[in-house]
């Protein structure tokens, strides 16, 4: 494990606005599990993003409770030192050094999570934490909270209100504060280079999964952490399929090379894509649909801003996109027709946009409930300062289609940038990636 974060003042900011939401409450969370590979061998690990957002803490096997206005109001549950153990598995900080290092109020060790802590919610609340991610840490949890109740004795009381910390700490991660920003302008530096580095390694002959090892090489070459999610490196035909990971074929002459892939940078991560021709010259059908997709790109670039409905940017795209297949005589209906049936999922079938941040797919919500009918009638979110996230128009035109015209069939196009909103528009977090085709086909010459 490395050392802790240069400024470990990043992480007490993010527990203080935490803590003004959720004064006399707990919040319990465990570390991510570790998971088996195959036979003996793990996963790199990596932290569960909600601790590593608060402490910057990043070993396996303990637990953060955070209880805002009490003392202590940090605590972590942490292995014991182990020379054994770190011979085989590397260093550990231990009680001592996550209580120093990490300026936590009070630690214990993990083994000692049973006996601790009903002691530490007792005086609290509520509790607020997350089912589903680590079902055997969700069966000692209850059972935690039923030794709680217990130690009250005969006093009628139930258990504590226990509420989903899901949406409590995503609500906090979705707006990007100055920190976070400055992390996301890096990944997003990062991952554009990287994207550069494989169009400079691009041409006829190349296996995508040579593309792959230029965008690694890159990315760690430039420091970051590790990709942020499965790279997808596909050529020809394969950009047609939205999660193509194989990344195992050959790139031929005259086909076009979708990449989406990203670097994380301190749990950050990017997330760009672009699609270019493999031997650096787009063909006449290719043009065709490329500008379509940059045409809906740039235009939702231009015209985001605080107040727009987050709904809306999907609502557009649907229609300019629906017009160009119609242009593109992929669909023979009118727009209505075509939106009303729902027959342009076959050719766009994703969201344009997902927030972004420490997951790829980050927190926040979608929709909010209007003031005056509660959570009944859920609308749209506005746009706001702070909220991240990416614009991602495609089309794709599977390569067995009979209704599409010969020379579309098999491609596949998308093209991602990553934005936040600023007072009055949006910052492009990605904008060194090109993307215009006269950049992209003098890069690739
Ligand atoms: N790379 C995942 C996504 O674009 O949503
Ligand atoms: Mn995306
Ligand atoms: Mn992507």
């Amino acid at each position: 494990m490395r050392k802790p974060a240069d400024n470990m003042e990043i992480f007490s900011r993010r527990r203080r606005l935490l803590a003004e939401k959720a004064k006399g409450a707990a919040i319990v969370i465990p570390s991510h599990p570790e998971m088996i590979r195959n036979n003996d061998v793990h996963h790199p690990y990596r932290q569960d993003t909600n601790l590593f957002y608060l402490t910057g803490w990043e070993e396996p096997e303990s637990v953060f409770v955070f209880r805002p206005g009490q003392t202590p109001e940090t605590v972590m549950f942490v292995r014991a030192k182990d020379m054994e153990r770190e011979t085989w598995d590397g260093f550990r900080y231990g009680p001592e050094g996550c209580e120093r290092e990490f300026r936590i109020d009070k630690t214990y060790l993990i083994n000692d999570f049973d006996k601790e802590i009903a002691d530490l919610l007792k005086s609290t609340d509520r509790v607020y934490y997350r089912f589903g991610i680590d079902k055997e840490f969700d069966a000692k949890f209850l059972s935690s909270l039923e030794t709680v109740r217990r130690a009250h004795g005969r006093s009628g009381r139930g258990n504590m209100p226990l509420l989903d910390s899901w949406e409590l700490i995503g609500e906090l991660r979705a707006i990007k504060t100055a920190d976070d920003l400055e992390l996301m302008r890096r990944a997003g530096k990062v991952t554009a280079q990287a994207h550069i580095d494989v169009m400079k390694a691009t041409k006829p002959g190349v296996t995508e999964k040579q593309l792959l090892g230029v965008f690694l090489g890159s990315i760690y070459r430039q420091n970051a952490d590790r990709e942020g999610y499965g790279s997808i490196v596909a050529s020809g035909a394969n950009a047609c399929t939205l999660h193509y990971t194989f990344n195992d074929q050959t790139c031929r002459d005259g086909d076009l090379l979708l990449i989406d892939a990203g670097a994380e940078v301190r749990y950050y991560t990017g997330d760009i894509t672009r699609t270019y021709p493999v031997n650096g010259k787009f063909t006449a059908p290719q043009r065709k649909v490329y500008d379509r997709v940059l045409e809906i790109q740039k235009e939702l670039c231009a015209t985001s801003k605080p107040g727009v409905l987050f709904k809306s940017l999907q609502d557009r795209t649907i229609d300019f996109l629906t017009d160009a297949m119609i242009d593109l005589k992929l669909i023979k209906v009118s727009r209505s027709e075509a939106i009303e049936r729902l027959l342009f999922k076959k050719y766009y079938p994703h969201g344009v946009s997902h927030y972004l941040g420490m997951d790829v797919h980050d927190t926040g919500l979608y929709q909010t409930a209007t003031a005056s009918d509660g959570a009944q009638a859920l609308q749209s979110r506005k746009l706001e300062p702070g909220i991240a996230f990416t614009i991602e128009p495609g089309l794709y035109i599977p390569a067995d289609d009979k209704d599409a015209p010969e020379e579309l069939r098999g491609i596949g196009i998308r093209i991602e940038d990553d934005v936040v909103v600023t007072a009055t528009g949006i910052e492009n977090l990605t904008i060194d990636a090109p993307k215009e085709v006269a950049d992209l086909e003098s890069l690739l010459r």
